[in-house]
């Protein structure tokens, strides 16, 4: 770990993480394309919902159980974040991953399901609200008349994913702060501070909870000058250690894994070019630039291993184990390319909805070997994302992958959600058919001390039929017997990213 002038690099860290010198261009007022083409998808598409504003203020109601039974013992509270606002004055957000954060909470307890949600009040969102336009750049779109930026936390959105720490619920994103909610009643309480002159230094989407210690470790990215933070957060929410670690080349990292020893990252193709406005401009897929695999050394973060893999690209992993010789196996959504960041993301803000045809996320097992020795294999056919895990093996040996599936002719994305046992290659699928869209599939312990995989798999989805939203509860391990209980909203909300579960 860097410790020479780390007080220094942090602060340089967190100016990065915004893109303060930057003029932004102006752009004339005119009808917008993008919310022209979406208007129009929308009057006869309803899987445009999924991209649909949700209301300012929110929602608020009760869920009606459409089929089955409530499983017994579960109680608690699923909350997920995701983008939910993507349009003001005639005028739309470009990329999918530019909305506003707006979190959702599915409360199970003895009067049945609750569900709620609100838009998390950032600066951005309030400044935005008070004006009744966009004036920040995003990530990816500049509106029309744009303010200029004082610092990362200006164009904080707070959409990706969540994390509960302590008694706190952690709205994340991955270029600034993580912004603290209160988990009972989802108001917003500011960036969460960690002190030592960390303030809006990134906190990326995908922490990751150890097993046993409840340690959190996470990591910001500055790729720009090809380096990242690590963060090492205690159970309770307290900072336990954090500084840069230099020379991790400056690819679109978005998540990551950890084993026993190591913290081990992904740097696809999709690699930092020059910086541009919108931000995500600045990064290109280079079809030559090998895929690293970089293993950090948990107790030393200057000691590294790497290995050079096929060139390639992935948002998401299931999770990963080192064994006795140092060998780490992993498992992802890994992709041939970024098309879908660079492209079928700015479709869907249109409406257009046959995205998904090729260049999708394939569900492979990746062996890093000592000698810098790999191996990549296939752990199945089709398309998947949102790879899930029981979370009490984050980190360890582990057995099963939950995650949502789709083939090459479902062009509008996923409807199945699958387990795989990693060793034997046992598949255990439900397709809910064509006109359910499902999201990130979370599992659910049965228990703290129920054997591995004993448990729920809890997904929401997108009724296009009905043009509701929807959430099914399944037996993890029986996941083709269907689901044992299915409940319904009154209206669809906007997808979501990702989720986590407080027991109740
Ligand atoms: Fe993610």
């Amino acid at each position: 770990m860097a410790t020479t002038s780390r007080r220094e690099a942090l602060k340089m860290l967190a100016a990065a993480g915004g893109v303060a010198a930057m003029p932004a261009p102006a752009a004339a007022r005119q009808v917008d394309p993008v919310f022209a083409d979406y208007q129009t998808a929308s009057q006869t598409d309803p899987w445009t919902l999924v991209v649909r504003d949700a209301p300012a203020n929110g929602f608020d109601s009760q869920a009606t159980l459409v089929s089955g039974s409530a499983p017994d013992g579960l109680a608690g509270t699923l909350f997920r974040n995701g983008p939910g606002r993507f349009s003001r004055q005639d005028w739309r957000y470009r990329h999918w991953f530019d909305g506003d954060g707006f979190l959702q909470s599915w409360t199970f307890d003895a009067e049945g399901l609750r569900h709620r949600g609100r838009f998390i009040q950032t600066v951005k969102w309030q400044a935005e609200e008070a004006a009744g336009r966009f004036i920040l750049p995003a990530l990816a779109s500049v509106p029309p008349q744009p303010g200029g930026l004082s610092g990362p936390d200006d164009m904080n959105v707070a959409n990706t994913s969540v994390l509960l720490l302590g008694d706190e619920l952690l709205a994340l994103w991955e270029g600034g702060s993580a912004w603290s909610i209160d988990p009972d009643t989802l108001e917003s309480q500011g960036a969460r501070r960690w002190g030592g002159g960390l303030d809006g230094v990134p906190f990326s989407a995908h922490p990751k909870r150890e097993a046993g210690s409840g340690i959190v470790w996470n990591f910001g990215q500055d790729a720009m000058r090809d380096r990242m933070i690590i963060w090492k957060v205690g159970p309770d929410g307290a900072l336990l250690d954090a500084g840069i670690v230099e020379d991790v080349p400056g690819g679109m990292v978005h998540d990551f894994v950890i084993t026993e020893h190591s913290l081990v990252f992904l740097v696809g193709s999709y690699r930092f070019q020059q910086m541009r406005l919108p931000f995500l401009d600045s990064f290109a897929f280079d079809a030559e630039a090998p895929m690293l695999a970089i293993a950090i050394d948990k107790n030393d973060w200057s000691r590294r291993r790497t290995w050079e893999l096929p060139p390639g690209f992935l948002f998401h992993f299931g999770g990963a184990w080192e064994e006795a010789d140092g060998t780490i196996r992993l498992d992802a959504a890994l992709s041939q390319d970024a098309r879908f960041a660079m492209a079928g993301a700015y479709d869907i803000m249109r409406g257009l909805a046959e995205t998904q045809t090729d260049s999708q996320a394939r569900h492979m097992q990746v062996t890093l070997a000592p000698g810098g020795r790999s191996r990549i294999e296939s752990l199945g056919d089709g398309f998947i994302e949102f790879p899930q895990i029981d979370p009490r093996l984050t980190g360890l040996r582990r057995r099963e992958t939950w995650h949502i599936a789709w083939d090459v002719d479902q062009p509008r994305g996923a409807t199945r959600i699958e387990r795989r046992n990693l060793h034997t290659g046992e598949r255990d699928a439900f397709d809910h058919g064509g006109s359910v869209f499902v999201e990130e599939p979370l599992f659910i312990p049965a228990s703290p001390t129920a054997p591995e995989g004993e448990g729920w798999i809890l997904h929401t989805a997108l009724n296009t039929h009905a043009e509701q939203t929807e959430l099914h509860a399944f037996n993890a391990q029986h996941l083709s017997d269907g689901p044992v209980a299915s409940w319904r909203l009154p209206y669809a909300c906007p997808f979501g990213f990702h989720g986590c579960w407080r027991p109740g």
